[in-house]
């Protein structure tokens, strides 16, 4: 990115939401971060949950106990879904406030697939329960009640592409106006590098977590399985865990390599390269686990699951300080731009008000307050019922405030005059300038 698109896109920018943030902004970004994280970690369940049930349905054909296995995790699919669409609202919620202008102005270039995500999500939630409910009723019918699940899969591996089209588009406001929908944006550096790690990630994920759900007592594997040995199909879920977390290693160096350079600074840098250089250990537990003797399959569970928390909070740190990074440069420009539209807001507020104040004097005539209150006990050049407005003049000439409060709360000055009444409270501020203003002009 060079300067000159910088600039030109800072206009796109423009100014942010003049609201306040309802908590302050380090909540709002560990919220972002954790449930971002705990999010994930349930689409990670439902998307190689979906993966790993279907492939294992294909398997049905060789080993029918493939079919009860496809339909074991068939069940976790569903409750996965449900936790990963509940724990979506906080992020959303938090980097819709946090990250306003980038993030809707990413919806509204990817604009129709972006809205496209509804639908596609009742859909595949709709097949997935069909394909859980049907294990019974199309028994007879296998390549239909795969095809179900085939159908649920295909959505859910294209839907990760529009968040991630979305969520790379919104840090790089210098794509805004070169960008045309959707499929041009998919073509961004590292969509493709960030979906695949993504995958992968699910794989990892979901084939530990069968593991240690099949492992548990109460699962009670003996009575549902007669044909696979529960250690031995453990110790082949622990070993797609640690293909994957390898590969992880292959993909992440390319993908850090493909991201644009303005997010990554040392601090990304050093977060993401810890994470890696932590993720060895569960990475070297897992390998521990796919060599294990039967009676000791899942010693290293804790360990590895503890490890790899570790791990995954370290990348999620990283992923947060690289966005906050690469949108370092358009939030200073646009809080300039911010404080330029506050400063205006107020001027032509201030602005507004003067000619509001004039027009309201303009329709105020000193003659016309002294004709309607003054002018039946004072004449221009007689005394009448009180001293003449030349007398006036002559005494309080220079001295308007004197005059103000004489006629506010007159005194009794002269022995053989009555006493006038006050004004307080029947003469505004208004017209007590114009008529003061009126009277001492006269000569
Ligand atoms: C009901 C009759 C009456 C009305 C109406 C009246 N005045 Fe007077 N005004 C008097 C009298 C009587 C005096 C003399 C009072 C005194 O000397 O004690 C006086 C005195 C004054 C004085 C002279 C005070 C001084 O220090 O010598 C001013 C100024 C004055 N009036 C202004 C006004 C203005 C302005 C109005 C209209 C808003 C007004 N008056 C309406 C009866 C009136």
């Amino acid at each position: 990115m060079n300067i000159l698109s910088i600039i030109l896109n800072a206009s796109l920018i423009g100014k942010d939401v003049t609201l306040p943030l309802p908590v302050p902004e380090w909540i709002l970004i560990v919220v972002l971060i954790l449930m971002f994280l705990v999010h994930i970690l349930f689409i990670n369940l439902m998307v190689g949950g979906t993966i790993l049930s279907f492939f294992y349905e294909l398997k049905s054909k060789q080993n029918k106990n493939y079919r009860i296995l496809s339909e074991e995790i068939g069940k976790t699919i569903t409750v996965n879904k449900s936790m990963a669409v509940v724990m979506g609202v906080a992020p959303l919620l938090a980097i819709n406030t946090l990250y306003t202008k980038f993030f809707y102005t990413a919806n509204a270039l990817t604009g129709l697939v972006w809205i496209l995500v509804v639908p596609l999500v009742i859909v595949s939630f709709l097949l997935i329960y069909l394909h859980k409910y049907t294990y019974k009723s199309l028994y007879k019918y296998p390549k239909l009640h795969i095809s179900i699940l085939g159908g649920a899969l295909l959505i859910f591996l294209f839907i990760p592409l529009i968040f991630l089209t979305n969520i790379n588009l919104m840090l790089f406001p210098d794509k805004w106006s070169v960008v045309k929908g959707f499929w041009d944006a998919l073509l961004l550096p590292s969509v493709f590098t960030r979906y695949f790690h993504f995958i992968i990630a699910s794989l990892a994920i979901t084939a530990l977590f069968l593991a240690i759900y099949i492992g548990r007592e109460k699962f009670k594997f003996e009575e549902k399985f007669d044909q696979i040995n529960k250690q031995d199909l453990q110790r082949r879920l622990y070993k797609i865990s640690l293909h994957s977390n390898f590969a992880q290693y292959i993909i992440g160096p390319i993908n850090l390599m493909v991201l644009p350079s303005i997010g990554l600074k040392h601090d990304t840098l050093f977060t993401i390269i810890g994470g890696a250089i932590i993720g060895l250990i569960p990475t070297y537990y897992l390998w521990k686990e796919t060599k294990a003797e039967s009676n000791k399959v899942g010693k290293h569970n804790f360990h590895i699951v503890i490890s790899l928390t570790i791990t995954i909070l370290f990348m999620g740190l990283g992923r947060h300080l690289y966005r906050a990074n690469a949108v370092q440069l358009y939030q200073n420009e646009m809080a300039i731009n911010t404080k330029k539209y506050l400063s205006e807001l107020n001027n032509a507020k201030i602005e507004a008000k003067i000619k509001e104040k004039e027009a309201a004097m303009k329709g105020i005539s000193g003659k016309d307050v002294f004709n309607q209150k003054c002018v039946m006990c004072h004449a221009a050049d007689q005394s009448l019922v009180g001293p003449s407005v030349k007398e006036i003049v002559s005494t309080y000439r220079g001295k308007n405030q004197q005059m103000k409060d004489w006629i506010n709360n007159p005194g009794k000055k002269r022995a053989n005059s009555s006493q006038m009444p006050a004004f307080k409270g029947q003469i505004n501020d208004l017209e007590m300038n114009a008529l003061v203003e009126y009277i001492l002009q006269e000569k």
